[in-house]
């Protein structure tokens, strides 16, 4: 409101956050009570196991990074991360087929900043995003910022709709949010001829590719090459990687990797976002990789979160309704339930909570508002005989609710 007693005053401003694609703030409170709740079986929140964090490796890293150089681990580095952490995600990158110089790589709080630097720097307001839809949640509302045209890709487990793609590039988008492998939240994995038709279409219509590759080791029939390691495009492709679903979220640590420009650009946007990302988990992180492997820690994840996919697929046949339907993930952490049309998944939220199970409502995780009734359910931080329980608990509930 502008002062009256002064014309033309300026008007204050109100705080306005512009995030669109998140859960209503009732629902935000029911899933923070249930989760609580230990008698809940919580299937919300895509969460690494935490009983496969090395814990004792971490110490011993955090032990050594203040033993080795405590000045350094505590003092200001530079935005674009540390030069040790830098050279492992490149190795990292470069036994996924990626060749990048450490100058080509930002280190940042997570892809969840790299997607909300790649976000202000490649959208403005207005402009046309094409995203799969349904997709993760928390990307959108990066995108959200600058009030895009969401232009919608359909994704399944099965794959991309790749004429929808095309009619996105046609409708002018000029950006691609992509989550290949390990898809949040159906857990689908793109086939090699997919990510190839994505980089002919991408190609074709000079349309940046931001390439969100959290979960890209997180696959259980292995994986797909990233689209950065084909070779193609190269001035066009962001490749976003993360710590936090390989190892702990905790640390917060991510990058991109790209061409040198949007990595130039990208850095001064953090530097003003918020100088660096944590010396010290940056350092610990650093030692750890230098005393441990992690792709050897990843093949120890795989067949936890394998039996878990497999425990959630199995109850999910045994005790759904007629009319839900999933399909099995490939990868990641989730799986996506559709509720026949014209289900309140809120309804059902409520109702599964006082059966004793929490899942999430997946209105967020679709561009479009007029979303499709789905829940997501994450399997990965739950112990297969308590995935049972809980799935068993939201058959009950649907029954309740569909009637
Ligand atoms: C697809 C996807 N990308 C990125 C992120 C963010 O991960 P980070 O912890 O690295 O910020 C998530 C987290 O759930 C995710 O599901």
């Amino acid at each position: 409101m502008s002062d009256p007693t002064v014309p033309n005053a300026p008007a204050t401003p109100e705080p306005h956050a512009g995030v669109v694609h998140r859960q209503p703030d009732a629902v935000v409170e029911q899933l923070k009570t249930a989760a609580a709740d230990d008698t809940v079986v919580s299937l919300g929140g895509a969460l690494p196991a935490e009983e496969l964090f090395p814990t004792a490796e971490l110490e011993r890293a955090m032990a050594e990074t203040m033993r080795a150089d405590p000045a350094g681990a505590l003092q200001y580095g530079w935005p674009e991360g540390s030069d040790g952490l830098r050279a492992h995600v490149v190795r990292w990158m470069e036994a996924r087929g990626i060749t990048v110089g450490e100058d080509e790589v930002l280190v940042t709080h997570g892809a969840q900043q790299a997607l909300h630097l790649l976000g202000r720097l490649l959208v403005a307001e207005g402009d046309a995003v094409a995203v799969e839809t349904p997709t993760y949640s928390a990307a959108l509302q990066s995108f959200d910022l600058r009030s895009p045209r969401f232009l919608a890709v359909p994704r399944t487990a099965a794959g991309i709709d790749l004429p929808a793609l095309e009619r996105a590039f046609a409708e002018g988008a000029r950006v691609l949010y992509l989550v290949a492998s390990g898809h949040n939240p159906t857990g689908g994995v793109l086939t090699r001829a997919e990510r190839e038709a994505v980089l002919d279409l991408a190609e074709r219509h000079d349309a940046w590719v931001l390439d969100d590759d959290a979960y890209g080791a997180i696959v259980f029939d292995g994986a797909e090459p990233p689209l950065r390691s084909f070779g193609r495009h190269l001035d066009r492709v962001v490749h976003l990687g993360s710590f936090s679903k390989v190892l702990a979220p905790g640390l917060r640590v991510g990058w991109l990797a790209g061409p040198k420009d949007i990595v130039h650009e990208a850095t001064l946007l953090k530097e003003a976002q918020d100088l660096e990302t944590a010396s010290l988990s940056q350092r610990v992180l650093a030692a750890w990789l230098d005393a441990n492997s992690l792709d050897a820690h990843v093949e120890r994840c795989l067949p936890v979160y394998r039996a878990r996919r497999d425990a959630v697929v199995a109850a999910l046949a045994a005790e759904m309704p007629e009319g839900v339907s999933w399909e099995e993930p490939r990868g990641g952490f989730s799986v996506l339930v559709r509720l026949p049309a014209g289900t309140d998944p809120e309804r059902v939220l409520s109702r599964a909570i006082e059966e004793g199970v929490l899942v999430e409502p997946a209105g967020p995780y679709f561009a479009s508002r007029a979303a499709e009734p789905a829940l997501r359910l994450s399997y990965s931080n739950v112990p297969e005989r308590r995935i049972a329980v809980g799935v068993r608990r939201l058959g009950r509930a649907l029954h309740a609710t569909l009637g």
